[in-house]
């Protein structure tokens, strides 16, 4: 089906836009009403997840209601996991848990490289309904959480200021770190493509914990996992958003990827001048959504003259919070529609 709104694959690609596409992420959810009545009806994040039906209907909503240029499908990072066989369960205001963690080479042989079809099925067949859904009004993004992301879930069972269990097994057992990281990686791959052939027009890898690592420990355990997914998928563009991995944006500008995800403490000026060829996106102190209408109009003009509306995607930082007013990020899109045009 033809798209009749491309702004995001064709700046993703480097073509000249109109107007800067404006999307963001974790739009799929947390911020509308809309969304939880259908969470109510589904009864648990998981069981949403998990029903094609449902979990295409909340990927259209805001389209429908905030105008973006873009859908990303309702789903999580921590399915590919599951998918490997590692279960887990949300805990209401609390966020992600694994019951059992991996933690040594026996732990991780008893899990399988994830078969997409089989193990994720659930989220393909999200893919082709949304796809169906959206008749070629927006492109849909998928994703993945980047292996060193996922690696941290894995070895810490739940969320963490530091990681540092996670990050124990780096200096103190590498070994394993890197063979958990390939089946993860190799998962990935699989997971990534199958949503491409079920649909998704451009992929985007979250690796929200990067900026827990150093320098040397990024292009040890993260980076190279990234550039195998950056070079194994070929069929659409695909964005890397390494959250405050600001010392690695230079070898991450260097990656076979399209676009560039940037948070909002990386300065736009020298992110343009590190990463001269790629598309960017971001970046947006989510937090400026708590001003005013007029506060927010004022940032959202500063940060696209800053970018310029060429080889730029409108976006947060990081992902909307639940807490913030539909109204004001109608008014971030709205204004990005606007000044960009
Ligand atoms: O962008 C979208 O709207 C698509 C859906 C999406 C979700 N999670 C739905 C979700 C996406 C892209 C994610 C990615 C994700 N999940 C990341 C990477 C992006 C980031 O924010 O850094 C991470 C680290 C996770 C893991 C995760 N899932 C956490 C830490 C939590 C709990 C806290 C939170 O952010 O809400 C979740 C739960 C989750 N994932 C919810 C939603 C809508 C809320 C669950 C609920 O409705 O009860």
């Amino acid at each position: 089906m033809e798209l009749k709104n491309d702004l995001l694959l064709r700046a993703a690609r480097g073509e000249k836009v109109e107007r800067t596409p404006v999307w963001m992420m974790r739009q799929a959810g947390r911020i509308l009403p809309e969304y939880r009545a259908v969470r109510e009806k589904a009864g648990s994040f998981i069981q949403l997840a998990t029903t094609p039906e449902l979990a295409a209907e909340v990927t259209l909503q805001p389209v429908d209601l905030l105008g973006v240029d873009a859908a990303i499908i309702f789903s999580d990072i921590l399915v590919v996991p599951e998918g490997m066989g590692l279960p887990y369960e949300m805990a209401e205001q609390k966020g992600p848990i694994f019951p059992a963690t991996v933690n040594t080479i026996a732990d991780l042989e008893k899990l399988r490289v994830a078969d997409p079809e089989n193990d994720l099925g659930y989220v393909l067949e999200a893919i082709r309904l949304t796809k169906t859904g959206l008749a070629g009004r927006v492109p849909l993004i998928g994703f993945a959480g980047a292996p060193f992301t996922i690696f941290c879930y894995m070895t810490e069972g739940k969320g963490s200021k530091t990681f540092s269990v996670a990050k124990k097994h780096l200096y103190a057992d590498p070994e394993f770190s890197h063979l958990l990281l390939q089946k993860i990686t190799d998962s990935t791959i699989a997971y990534l493509k199958a949503q491409v052939v079920a649909g998704a027009d451009l992929v985007q890898i979250f690796d929200s914990w990067a900026g827990i690592l150093s320098p040397e420990q990024y292009k040890t355990f993260s980076l190279p996992y990234i550039k195998q997914i950056c070079d194994a998928i070929t069929e659409v563009p695909v964005t890397v958003f390494a959250k405050g991995a600001f010392f690695a944006r230079e070898e991450i500008g260097k990656l076979n990827c399209a676009v560039v995800g940037l948070d909002w403490n990386m300065d736009i000026t020298e992110s343009r001048q590190l990463i001269p060829d790629k598309t960017l996106q971001g970046n947006l102190d989510p937090c400026v959504l708590y001003s005013s209408f007029d506060q927010i109009r004022a940032e959202v003009k500063k940060m696209v003259n800053q970018f310029g509306t060429q080889r730029y995607i409108a976006n947060l930082g990081h992902g909307v919070y639940p807490d913030m007013q539909p109204d004001k990020v109608r008014c971030f899109i709205e204004a990005v529609k606007e000044y960009s045009a």
